[in-house]
């Protein structure tokens, strides 16, 4: 089955969600599922999928919460700048990258229910966010000042391209921002710059509040 339009994608997460505040992070709205099961086998439909992944898009993760928490205490380390969400999901670290002051920030995720979220949730924040949907990790890192990552430790093949390409991306002068709460493929030895407890649910998680941290790599700018 093809991939359904652009519209009818952002029709779809329209209908299946509500717009409603971030926990503890007010001034910002997504479109969130209450249900991350009833979710995933809605969007599995939509997208014609037979086994379906977790619907990301539809809730804000407590590594993105955690890099979201931080940009709005240090919001220098993105004003002005340009800035990249990879992994995306909902947007969350790039709306919030925006109402703290970046030039411009650019979502990057390869589910294409994330595009559709993303657009939705810009909008219904006041920001503009260009979306790509290649699967950037096995190319040159982009041309940025800044890469926000929230809870991409999850899945080890994953982990392992993402960190290897944010560190490449570090080296070469990027400033790294990875926010997590202690994913199983977090690698050993990170220092935190900053700890954060978030709200989350046990839709998601094994508790309400979770420790999650933002850590960088050596080298960024
Ligand atoms: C746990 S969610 C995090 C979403 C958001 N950053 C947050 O913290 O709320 C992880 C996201 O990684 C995306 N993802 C998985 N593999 C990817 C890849 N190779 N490139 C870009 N995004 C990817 C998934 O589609 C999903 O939206």
């Amino acid at each position: 089955m093809a991939t359904p339009s652009p519209a009818n994608l952002r029709a779809f997460v329209r209908n299946n969600t509500r717009l409603l505040p971030v926990p503890d992070l007010p001034e910002i709205r997504l479109h969130q599922a209450d249900d991350v099961m009833a979710m995933m086998s809605l969007a599995g439909g939509e997208l014609g999928e037979e086994d379906p992944g977790l619907p990301f898009w539809a809730f804000a993760w407590a590594g993105g919460l955690a890099v979201s928490h931080y940009l709005l205490e240090h919001p220098d380390d993105v004003a002005g700048r340009r800035v990249v969400d990879i992994a995306s999901g909902s947007g969350l670290c790039a709306i919030v990258a925006l109402k703290s002051g970046a030039a411009w920030a650019h979502a990057v995720d390869i589910d294409p229910l994330s595009e559709a979220a993303v657009a939705l949730n810009a909008r219904a924040n006041g920001v503009r966010i260009g979306f790509s949907r290649q699967d950037l990790l096995g190319a040159e890192p982009p041309e940025c000042d800044v890469i926000l990552a929230g809870d991409v430790c999850y899945e080890e093949t994953m982990a392992a391209r993402m960190l290897d390409w944010l560190r490449l991306a570090a080296s070469r002068g990027t400033r790294v921002l990875v926010g997590d709460p202690g994913r199983r493929y977090l690698p050993p030895g990170m220092s935190p710059l900053a700890s954060y407890r978030v709200r989350t649910s046990h839709e998601l998680e094994d508790a309400e509040m979770k420790d999650a941290a933002v850590y960088t790599f050596p080298g960024g700018g």
